[in-house]
């Protein structure tokens, strides 16, 4: 079963290389996608070195000059998905690349996969850690120096794609407060997947009217800074940038970048200060989102509330209270075990929808972000559940996008959604069969 699934992953990659980059899945997502390129390098690395550094590379082409990187590179041509580059219009900032980009940035994993893939093949991809390494301390300059107004070691993020959990029921109290204009969308995605498994069109209207937004203001950080009303600070976004932190600073040493890895050390030194206090919530036993311009604790438990484990920020204590009350048993494994694990938003909440893209349902990233937290903590007993999930999940229906978390459905009830043939599915399958626990 294993080796046909290897390969059955390996052939996902393949035929969703694009002569350079890899698409997270035909149709759906046809570009290159920022965070799906950094876990789709990491399983290109175990099958094929060459491509995990051409796919790094495409990405960074798209890299702005202030040291962005943008969410999506539409380096080919395609009618498939909406918002298109004409939509986003990056051409009004000054900093745009010559590649064609969105305006927006996604979760900081490339610092953490860099870093991997250097554990995995070791000294001999030295001179490609040589190349690309100044592109990604320059991503995290521009994080520390234009996104944490307060000074904080806290990035913001600006829009709702930024934070990869789309449509995470966590939005919906800033939605409310949006008075967005009711555009008739040309929406792609619902015509490759069911609505009912996809954000509605009322959220797009929002997610359009923030685009429209940073658009009026030439995608300037100062204006987003002072009026974007999507202005948060997510656990996930922040853990994943000090994991990379820690991957660059690693890296940085390896390569004698001395002054990068004193000020990369400065930087996470002040994110480790802050982080913990800001955004762990004691009542819920988990890391929530902090709302910068409604000054207010978003007190929602996510699957993003989780991943500061991967990046050391708990105290073995809290984390300790953390994983039973939640993980171990209790609310996200269901007091009988009745999910599995990890369903993207906190079951117990009227809000949880198990179909419905980030309200509910498993993703294959997010596990293994989780599941190497755990590992770092040496919770093993249910780091070994969360990979037993993760795979169960994979073989029984395929390499979907999104998985029902509920271990007991309705006959004939199919519980892989979203996009099949999904890159990082697959990438990441074969980063669980391929190494095993640290
Ligand atoms: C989408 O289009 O659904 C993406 O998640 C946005 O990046």
């Amino acid at each position: 079963m294993r080796s046909e699934m290897r390969a059955r992953a390996r052939e996902v990659l393949e035929g969703n290389w694009q002569d350079g980059f890899t698409i997270p899945c035909k149709g759906l997502y046809p570009f290159q996608w920022n965070w799906d390129s950094g876990f789709i390098a990491l399983g290109w690395g175990h099958v094929n070195m060459e491509r995990a550094k051409q796919e790094l590379r495409s990405l960074l082409r798209g890299q702005w000059s202030n040291g962005f990187l943008p969410h999506i590179v539409f380096h080919n041509e395609a009618e498939t998905y909406f918002p298109g580059p004409e939509v986003w219009d990056v051409s009004r900032s000054a900093y745009a690349p010559a590649a064609r980009t969105s305006g927006i940035t996604q979760p900081p994993v490339l610092g953490y996969v860099l870093e991997q893939l250097y554990e995995i093949s070791g000294e001999s991809i030295t001179d490609f850690v040589r190349e690309v390494f100044p592109a990604l301390y320059r991503w995290h300059h521009y994080f520390y120096t234009h996104r944490d107004p307060h000074q904080e070691g806290l990035v913001y993020i600006c829009h709702n794609w930024e934070a990869g959990t789309d449509n995470t029921p966590v939005w919906d109290s800033i939605w409310a407060g949006l008075d967005s204009p009711q555009y008739q969308l040309n929406r792609r995605d619902t015509q490759h997947v069911d609505a009912s498994n996809r954000p509605s069109n009322r959220e797009y209207q929002h997610y359009i009217h923030l685009v429209e937004l940073f658009k009026s203001w030439n995608y300037d950080d100062v204006q987003i800074a002072e009026k974007s009303p999507f202005l948060i600070q997510d656990p996930l976004f922040n853990a994943l940038l000090m994991r990379s932190n820690e991957g660059l600073i690693r890296m940085g040493q390896l390569l004698g970048r001395e002054a990068e890895v004193a000020q990369l050390q400065q930087w996470q030194a002040l994110s480790k200060h802050h982080f913990h206090q800001k955004l762990y919530c004691p009542l819920q036993k988990g890391y929530v989102y902090y709302d910068l311009r409604g000054n207010r604790r978003l007190n929602a438990l996510s699957s993003s509330s989780f991943v500061p484990l991967l990046a050391g920020i708990p105290p073995a204590h809290v984390a300790g209270e953390m994983v039973s009350s939640h993980l171990d048993s209790g609310t996200f494994s269901g007091v009988g075990g009745e999910f599995y694990l990890c369903p993207s938003f906190d079951p117990s909440s009227p809000f949880f929808d198990p179909k419905r893209y980030w309200r509910g349902p498993v993703w294959i990233n997010l596990n293994w972000l989780i599941y190497r937290g755990l590992l770092r903590y040496g919770f093993t007993e249910v780091a070994d559940k969360l990979r037993s999930d993760t795979l169960d999940l994979l073989e029984a229906c395929g390499f979907y996008e999104y998985f029902d978390p509920r271990r007991h459905l309705e006959p004939g009830h199919f519980r892989g959604y979203g996009g099949n043939h999904f890159s990082w599915s697959a990438a990441l399958y074969l980063d669980f069969i391929n190494r095993q626990p640290i």
